[in-house]
């Protein structure tokens, strides 16, 4: 089938502002968005820049706004979009190059949720133990592959960089209902901050934009929750 791929385009060394580029491609409807972006980029014009890497939907690096919706163009089929296919950088944070955005905002909020086991107690000879009703508390968390989906698709975030955003708070939930952890009351004052969770409107785009089912904005509400019965 033919289809017209749309590429919303911006080198910052030669345009003032970014432009749609469009395209003609023979593909199949099988053929994924990141497949259609290979085509342009190896037989159009090889100055096309994007981010990928095992295009089969674990390393979350080719998050864009596809048709309108933050997906992954690894895992977006051609035959789901119909003949006209547009693709923008996702939004919120500073466009270096075509489809390329500076994730550095992005993983500072990470990094500020401490997203790893902090535990003070002495290293045991073994495993620390965890029974699958406490695994399960968090399983859905720990589906994160770090895509930025769910913060470049949040009202709040667009219009306030600052604010941590959806899956930072996703990590700290992570972290926060592991019954192995003790840095809950840590990354609870870090999420009570003024661009902490308070931010959150509920406005549920994160849910959907997530490419790994996560119910981010559940999420969201139990570190609420979680952080109101600890101030109670
Ligand atoms: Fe991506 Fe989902 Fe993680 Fe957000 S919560 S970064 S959308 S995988
Ligand atoms: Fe934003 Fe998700 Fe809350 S879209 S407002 S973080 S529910
Ligand atoms: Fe790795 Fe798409 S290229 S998730």
């Amino acid at each position: 089938m033919q289809v017209t791929i749309k590429i919303k385009r911006f080198n910052p060394e030669q345009d003032k502002r970014p432009y749609w580029a469009e395209y003609r491609l023979m593909v199949a409807p099988t053929d994924r968005v990141l497949d259609l972006l290979h085509q342009v980029k190896w037989e159009f014009d090889g100055t096309l820049a994007l981010r990928r890497s095992c295009a089969h939907g674990i390393c979350g690096s080719d998050a864009m706004l596809i048709n309108g919706v933050n997906r992954l163009a690894c895992k977006v089929l051609v035959k789901d979009l119909g003949e006209v296919i547009s693709v923008e950088p996702i939004r919120g944070l500073p466009v270096l190059k075509d489809l390329i955005v500076d994730m550095e905002p992005f993983f500072d909020a990470y990094k500020a949720v401490l997203p790893y086991l902090i535990n003070n107690d002495p290293i045991p000879p073994g495993e620390r133990l965890q029974s699958p009703e406490e695994r399960a508390v968090f399983d859905e968390t720990t589906k994160c592959i770090l895509c930025a989906a769910c913060t470049t698709s949040c009202p709040v975030f667009w219009t306030n960089g600052r604010y941590l955003g959806p899956a930072a708070i996703v990590n700290a939930h992570r972290f926060i209902f592991d019954s192995r952890d003790q840095g809950a009351a840590e990354r609870l004052e870090i999420l009570n901050q003024s661009n902490g969770l308070w931010r959150c409107r509920t406005a549920y785009n994160c849910t959907e934009a997530c490419p790994r089912d996560i119910p981010v904005t559940r999420a969201i509400e139990e570190v609420k929750r979680e952080l109101l019965w600890r101030r109670a």
